[in-house]
């Protein structure tokens, strides 16, 4: 079997044309930045280095495939918003730079073999904001609904949601976040370990600030999200 991706046709990036990313640094002469940021414009400018879109960013491969690049469009500073701010403005997400924020919170963050990408770097540039980090060597759980994938030989569907239950608990009572988007888009399955990996923290959100009784509610609201999830995946491998 291959798992594979296909490589996806250019026409169905979200940013077609040529991207200038114009990234800043704060450190770095100028000759090594720019050389830099040639890099990464060639490696999204490839379209063999495509590996997925959502609603929000573009991802890409880069080097020898082991960290990737989420590009995102910047919105303007008008609608960046502050994660505990997220109740007014929810529907715009988090503002890229949050949403590194909330990576990099959760690098060394492990519960029953189930993890989050670890943070690479964080880039913005007039135009585009981008999340360079580690690439998982996973599917994603929506396109083994979607039948794009088949279901890892190693996948067990009690173990996986037993995990992916256990982590998503440690991340509200330990972390004291809360993912804000638990989706099976954004839930992978370790090709090697069959494990859940969760990713896209677009829309998380700090705990720790909320009232206790919102607190309460949107954890348990996500907590049962997960079994969710659970009857979407049995009933895909029952049909
Ligand atoms: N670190 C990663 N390693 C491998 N693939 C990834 C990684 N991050 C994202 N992807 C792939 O790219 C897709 C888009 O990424 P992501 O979900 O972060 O974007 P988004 O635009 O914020 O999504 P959404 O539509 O859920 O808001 C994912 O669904 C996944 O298939
Ligand atoms: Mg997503």
């Amino acid at each position: 079997m291959n798992f594979e991706r296909p490589i996806v046709e250019h026409e169905r990036r979200h940013f077609p044309g040529r991207h200038a990313l114009e990234f800043g640094f704060e450190s770095g002469t100028d000759e090594r930045r720019s050389t830099y940021v040639e890099y990464l414009e060639r490696a999204v400018n490839n379209p063999k280095n495509y590996i997925d879109r959502g609603g929000a960013g573009e991802v890409h491969a880069l080097g020898s495939g082991q960290i990737c690049i989420k590009l995102m469009k910047e919105r303007g500073d008008e609608n960046i918003v502050d994660a505990y701010e997220q109740e007014i403005h929810y529907d715009l997400g988090n503002a890229p730079r949050t949403e590194a924020w909330f990576i990099e919170e959760l690098s060394d963050f492990e519960v029953e073999g189930v993890r989050s990408p670890a943070l690479v770097e964080y880039l913005e540039g007039p135009e585009y904001a981008a999340i360079v980090m580690e690439r998982l060597e996973a599917i994603n759980l929506q396109h083994v609904l979607n039948g794009k994938f088949p279901f890892p030989p190693n996948f067990d569907l009690d173990d996986f949601f037993e995990r992916l239950e256990a982590y998503i608990y440690e991340l509200h009572d330990a972390k004291h976040l809360l993912h804000g988007d638990l989706e099976p888009r954004n839930v992978m399955i370790d090709k090697r370990t069959g494990h859940p990996r969760i990713i896209d923290f677009g829309r998380s959100m700090n705990l720790a600030v909320m009232p206790e009784e919102k607190r309460q509610r949107l954890s348990r609201a996500e907590e049962l999200k997960v079994e969710e999830i659970r009857v979407k995946v049995m009933n895909r491998i029952k049909n």
